[in-house]
C-alpha cells in the first residue's frame, strides 16, 4: 500500500514588485511511496526538495497535480491527516529561552496531550533521541546536532506514522551524521515509520534509502534503488591505472574512454565497457612502453551519478 501517491505537482511562486517574478519551483512531479520505506529525494540547491515536502506534508498548497497521502487528500483533508504525520527540519528554529523538554512539551500540547500522559511522552522522547543529560539546557546553548536533535524528537511527539525529514544531517560533523542516519535507520526498523528525507549528500541517500528520486529544477530526471539508478545512468565502470610515467596523454581519446581524470596518484578512466577495454588498454601502454604498477576496476559511485545528473 502507497503513504504517499502524487501525480503532476506543479508549484509556483511568484514574488517581488506586483509579484510579477516568477519561480517555477516544481514542474509536474509525480512520485510514489510505499508505506514502511525510507525514501529519499535528492538533489542540489533549490531544486524544489522543501517545497515538494511542504507539499506533501499539507504546508503549502500546489498549484496543480493530485496528492494522496496516507489515503487522504492533502487539500481536503488536511486536518485529519496532520495528526498521521510529522516533519522536522535540518535547519530547526525554537524559541531560544525554552528548554529542551519545554519545547517538546510545547509540541505535545498541540496535539491534544497533557498531564501525566505528556510527561511520560517527553520522557520517552528525550530518552529515545538521547537528549537525557540536555532536558534543562535552554535551545540557544545547544550544539547545531543538538538542535537537530531536539527537532526530531519534537516530530515524533504525536507518533506519526510518516516523518518528513528536510535535510536531516545538514551541517553536522561526519561523526555526528552517522549518529543521526543510524538513528532514522532504527525508527523505521523499530517502529515502522515511512520516512521520507531530503538531502543533498548522496552518500546519505545511499546508504538509507530503498529508493531515491533526483530532483533538478523542479523536475525528477531519475529514480530507483541505488543500484537501478548507476544502470539507468549507464556511467561506465572506472579503470584505475597506477602508471610510470604517472600520465598518458593519449589515454583520454583511447576507444571506448569516455572519461579520464587523474586523482591522487591515479589515472582513473571511465570506460563502456571494462571487461573488452582493459586487456586493449593494458596492450597498448605496453606497446607505448609504459609501465602498470596497478590496476583496479570498480563500479561508479553514485556521487558520479550525481554530478552527471545535477549538470
Ligand atoms: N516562498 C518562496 N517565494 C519565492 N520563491 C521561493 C519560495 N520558496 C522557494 N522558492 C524558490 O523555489 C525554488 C525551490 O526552492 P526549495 O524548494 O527551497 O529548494 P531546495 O529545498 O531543493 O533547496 C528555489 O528557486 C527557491 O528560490
Ligand atoms: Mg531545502
Amino acid at each position: 500500500m502507497l503513504a504517499i501517491d502524487a501525480r503532476d505537482v506543479t508549484k509556483t511562486f511568484r514574488s517581488g514588485w506586483l509579484r510579477r517574478r516568477e519561480t517555477h519551483a516544481l514542474r509536474g512531479v509525480s512520485l510514489a511511496v510505499p508505506r514502511g520505506a525510507i525514501w529519499g529525494l535528492l538533489g542540489p540547491n533549490g531544486a524544489g526538495k522543501t517545497t515538494l515536502l511542504s507539499i506533501l506534508a499539507t504546508l503549502l498548497t500546489p498549484d496543480g497535480g493530485s496528492v494522496t497521502v496516507l489515503g487522504h487528500d492533502v487539500l481536503r483533508e488536511a486536518a485529519a491527516l496532520r495528526h498521521r504525520l510529522n516533519m522536522a527540519s535540518g535547519r530547526p528554529s525554537f524559541l531560544w529561552s525554552l528548554r529542551v523538554d519545554e519545547i517538546i512539551a510545547f509540541y505535545g500540547r498541540l496535539y491534544g496531550l497533557h498531564g501525566a500522559a505528556l510527561r511520560r511522552r517527553v520522557d520517552e522522547l528525550v530518552e529515545l533521541c538521547e537528549l537525557v543529560p540536555f532536558r534543562r539546557v535552554q535551545y540557544s546553548e545547544l550544539s547545531t546536532g543538538l538542535k537537530q536533535r531536539v527537532a526530531l524528537a519534537k516530530s515524533l511527539v504525536n507518533d506519526p506514522e510518516l516523518l518528513f525529514l528536510d535535510e536531516p544531517t545538514l551541517g553536522l560533523d561526519p561523526d555526528v551524521s552517522v549518529r543521526v542516519r543510524q538513528h532514522i535507520a532504527r525508527l523505521r526498523r523499530e517502529q515502522g515509520i515511512t520516512i521520507v528525507l531530503t538531502t543533498h549528500y548522496m552518500r546519505e541517500a545511499e546508504e538509507l534509502c530503498d529508493e531515491i528520486a533526483f530532483i533538478k529544477a523542479g523536475r525528477i530526471p531519475a529514480r530507483g534503488t541505488p543500484g537501478e539508478l548507476k544502470r539507468q545512468i549507464r556511467l561506465g565502470e572506472v579503470i584505475a591505472l597506477k602508471l610510470d610515467p604517472a600520465a598518458v596523454e593519449w589515454l583520454a581519446e583511447a576507444p571506448g574512454v569516455l572519461r579520464c581524470a587523474e586523482a591522487g596518484g591515479w589515472v582513473e578512466c571511465t570506460v563502456d565497457e571494462a571487461e573488452k577495454r582493459l586487456p586493449e588498454l593494458l596492450r597498448a601502454l605496453h606497446a607505448d612502453g609504459v609501465v602498470v604498477k596497478n590496476v583496479q576496476v570498480r563500479e561508479p559511485d553514485l556521487e558520479e551519478v550525481f554530478v552527471e545528473l545535477a549538470k
